[in-house]
């Protein structure tokens, strides 16, 4: 029973990915691209994996607009060139853009936690935190990074959970303020086992779609607890999107025939600056905090989702599953090595002691 119940969501699940590829940009007809962005002077946003893809459109499109855009990425040498090449491009009325570059690589839970150290550091607000660097290596043989994750459930979910969290100081001194997540269409395919998130235990055949789309659930079901245990007072809304199905480099790992394809369907593909619409309406539009509330309001709600058309969508039947989203919360401060009430020691003003290994910081 539970078998077929599972198998309709599954269904479920691979229509709605089969929707999105054929009907995204149909459903997304109502919006202007480029966004049309609010002024964003004197707000600071951090965006992970700018240097390519729907991040680069991303941070470029709030630079343009104003803001102070912090390009969090692991090749700096690719974000200064691009910053270089913006500032010379830009329509900013002559004024420079406001952006800049640290380094984070979310194969290493050590590099996330010191960005974090040297960001907080600097005491300012932090208006937005878009985590939108991830991977999708699909055909490729499972694979760990050195902290012994696999590599999509680290780079897609338990590296962006460690930042998110390890970041609450500046997220609240910048409140209201946001996390958004760049998730996909693709998590209601997803499986997670809190005990066994890396696939290793043999109860689920490892393929790296299965890593794939169960990160993306693995950062839903964390991302509904996380709204749910930060109080109102801290003004911080959690948001998940799917940016659509997009041409970027994400598919440098398919095999060459869906390359293939890929680089023939742009009528079907999303470009990356149309790709980028959901993380920015998520990251500005004034009615998200309102809607992440009246979610937080239920108990039993999911996260915030929002699809690629900006509008408002309820994440897969397993998302809502409670019982299992409280034990990827657990699992997931377990793996990347913060005690379960950081949350709570955070938004108090208190340290967190993190340990990966035998480091602590
Ligand atoms: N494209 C789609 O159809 C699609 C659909 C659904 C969801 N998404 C999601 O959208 C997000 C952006 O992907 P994209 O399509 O724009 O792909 P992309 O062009 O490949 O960009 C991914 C970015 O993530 C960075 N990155 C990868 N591994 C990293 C690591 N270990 N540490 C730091 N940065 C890392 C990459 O940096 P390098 O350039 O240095 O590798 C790159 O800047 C991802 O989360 C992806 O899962 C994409």
């Amino acid at each position: 029973m539970k078998d077929s119940l599972g198998c309709i969501e599954w269904i479920k699940g691979m229509m709605n990915v089969i929707h999105e590829m054929f009907f995204q940009k149909y459903d997304a007809r109502h919006l202007h691209n480029p966004m049309q962005l609010p002024s964003l002077h004197n707000l600071t946003f951090i965006v992970t994996g700018s240097t390519s893809g729907i991040g680069l459109q991303t941070a470029r499109q709030l630079a343009e607009s104003g803001a102070h855009v912090v390009m969090a990425v692991r090749n700096t040498k690719a974000a200064h060139e691009l910053i270089q090449k913006w500032q010379t491009e830009s329509p900013s009325e002559g004024l420079p853009l406001n952006i800049e570059v640290m380094e984070i690589d979310l194969l290493s839970l050590d590099s996330v936690a010191r960005f974090a150290d040297l960001y907080n550091a600097r005491s300012e607000p932090l208006y937005a935190l878009i985590n939108n660097a991830g991977i999708c290596s699909i055909g490729v043989p499972q694979k760990f990074s050195k902290d012994g994750h696999e590599v999509h459930m680290q780079v897609n979910h338990l590296a962006p959970a460690l930042l998110a969290v390890l970041l609450l100081p500046s997220l609240i001194r910048g409140s209201p303020s946001r996390i958004v997540n760049v998730n996909s269409v693709v998590h209601s395919l997803g499986f997670v086992d809190p005990e066994d998130m890396s696939f290793v235990k043999g109860n689920k055949k490892f393929t790296s779609f299965v890593g794939y789309s169960s990160s993306k659930l693995a950062q839903v079901m964390f991302s509904g607890i996380l709204q749910k245990r930060l109080p109102a007072e801290c003004g911080i809304s959690v948001v998940c999107v799917s940016p659509g199905i997009v041409k970027t480099n994400v598919v440098r790992d398919l095999p060459k025939i869906v390359q293939a394809a890929h680089a023939w369907t742009p009528y079907i593909y999303l470009s990356p600056q149309e790709g980028s619409r959901s993380s920015l309406f998520a990251a500005t539009d004034p009615q998200v905090p309102e809607y992440c509330e009246s979610l937080k309001a239920d108990e039993r709600s999911a996260c915030a989702f929002f699809s690629q058309d900006c509008r408002p969508s309820n994440p897969a039947k397993e998302a809502w599953n409670t019982e299992t989203s409280r034990r990827v919360w657990e699992k997931t401060f377990e793996l990347v090595g913060l005690p379960v009430d950081a949350v709570n020691n955070l938004v108090r003003g208190k340290e967190v002691k993190c340990s990966f290994g035998d480091q602590y910081r």
